[in-house]
């Protein structure tokens, strides 16, 4: 059985949470492997709603192992909470869910300097979650990060914080004028959560791959979305990891042959939190869903996402950055009763057309969107079981998005439940055996 990567192709909020979820019932192993608690999955499973930030959403199948790879940064006080919600509904995690030492752990010092450095950039801010996520990248590439293997060893934790306070505590109290952070108060609180999180600590990385070598199916759980990718997203609008199918391999530990599957999620128009461009946004007047029923209020910070059309575009370039095989549609329902739909297809700036995206923001925010129009179906999808129930035009408009991005869509959801979604390619398929060495 193969290693899959699910990876949002938009914004974030694709919907992957989901998708991930039915998946999920195919695999033994899932893992996340980059970013922090900024990502938020919602999955509903019969009358139950649960909100995931940090932890793998496989964790709700009980069958699963799940890891906390490298790559991402964890807030332990946020991850406790968040065990002892599950635990409190019944999900099991001793001896299911894993964090590799090599994790970066976010102290509250992260939280304040977002913000601070947030307010600090006036009209460049970025609209962070605020959790500190960029701010413990950042001391990771500056090699001033503490990681869960440190956190958990009492001595060590205690030598490392003293010397990152240090320069923690100038950078707070001499660049944004705050006051300093008391490094016993610190460790007290924290040296309790290290207590609690060090059973779950294990080496993650081989874990994973050992669960590759035999042949066990393997998901790893991507966060965030394309466009916020650090290196290849819309810089500086994004966040601090590498969001794409690579980032997640790098992250996890595993290198890109492992992969047999890449795909991508995207809805079947746009949103995005926080600022930065969004090409095929709709102004009030304009907005052709309703942000309640279509449920577009981030998992995270609650915040109104900004809607706009389905961008063909980006959607390509996502296809690219990711290798993607093949995608999943999300909220195809949240169209119905629409009288058009519009796909962009290319846009236009200083006179002329161009198909792909201006590397700056600042091009970037100038492009106008070139449509397509296509005529809307007036029936309700939410109860179609498979392709060729789907109204007409419905059917039209997806195998559009399919030549668009010259990639097969696999799923389409057409609500929040597991059972509405239309799965037209079984994902996990056993793969050849691998010569052995
Ligand atoms: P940060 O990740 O908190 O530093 O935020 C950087 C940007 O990424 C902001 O525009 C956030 O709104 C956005 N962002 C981060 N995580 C998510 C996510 O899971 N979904 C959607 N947007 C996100």
């Amino acid at each position: 059985m193969p290693g899959i990567i699910v990876v949002g192709a938009q914004w974030g909020d694709e919907g992957k949470g989901k998708v991930i979820d039915i998946l999920t019932t195919q695999a033994q192993h899932v893992v996340r492997a980059q970013g922090g608690n900024n990502a938020g999955h919602t999955v509903i499973i019969g009358e139950e709603e649960y909100k995931l930030h940090l932890i793998p959403s496989g964790i709700l199948h009980s069958h699963t192992q799940c890891y906390i790879a490298a790559g991402t940064v964890v807030d332990p006080e946020v991850l406790i909470q968040e065990m002892q919600g599950l635990s409190a509904r019944g999900i099991i995690l001793k001896g299911r869910l894993w964090i590799s030492p090599a994790a970066h752990v976010i102290f509250p010092y992260h939280r304040i300097l977002d913000h601070l450095i947030e307010e600090s950039k006036g009209d460049r801010a970025i609209g962070t979650t605020g959790r500190g996520i960029g701010p413990c990248y950042a001391d990771k590439a500056q090699r001033l990060g503490i990681r869960v293997g440190e956190f958990i060893d009492k001595e060590v934790f205690t030598r490392v914080l003293k010397s990152v306070l240090q320069v923690k505590n100038y950078e707070l109290t001499h660049m944004y004028g705050a006051p300093p952070m008391d490094e016993s108060e610190i460790l007290e609180k924290y040296l309790k959560y290290a207590e609690i999180l060090a059973p779950f600590v294990c080496d993650v990385e081989d874990s994973v791959n050992e669960a590759l070598e035999k042949g066990a199916a393997v998901l790893f759980e991507g966060a965030q979305g394309t466009f916020l990718d650090i290196t290849t997203g819309t810089y500086p609008f994004v966040t601090s990891a590498n969001t794409v199918a690579g980032g997640l391999c790098v992250g996890a530990g595993v290198g890109p042959t492992r992969i047999d599957h890449t795909l991508g999620v995207i809805k079947a128009y746009t949103t995005r939190v926080g600022n930065g461009p969004l090409p095929t946004e709709v102004t009030e007047g304009d907005i052709f869903l309703d942000h309640h029923r279509a449920r577009e209020y981030g998992t995270t910070t609650g915040r109104k996402r900004r809607i706009g059309w389905f961008d063909a575009v980006l959607a390509r370039r996502a296809v690219r950055l990711n290798g993607m095989d093949s995608l999943a549609i999300t909220k195809l329902d949240i169209l119905d009763g629409l009288d058009q739909v519009k796909i962009c297809t290319g846009y236009q700036i200083h006179g002329k057309r161009i198909e792909t995206l201006p590397s700056l923001a600042e091009e970037f925010e100038k492009v106008l969107p070139i449509y397509e129009t296509h005529p809307g179906w007036n029936e309700d999808t939410t109860e179609v079981t498979s392709w060729d129930e789907l109204p007409e035009n419905a059917r039209k408009y997806l195998e559009r998005i399919e030549v668009l991005c010259k990639t097969p869509i696999s799923m389409v959801s057409v609500g929040p439940e597991r059972d509405r979604t239309l799965i037209l390619q079984q994902i996990f398929q056993p793969r050849n055996q691998r010569v052995s060495c």
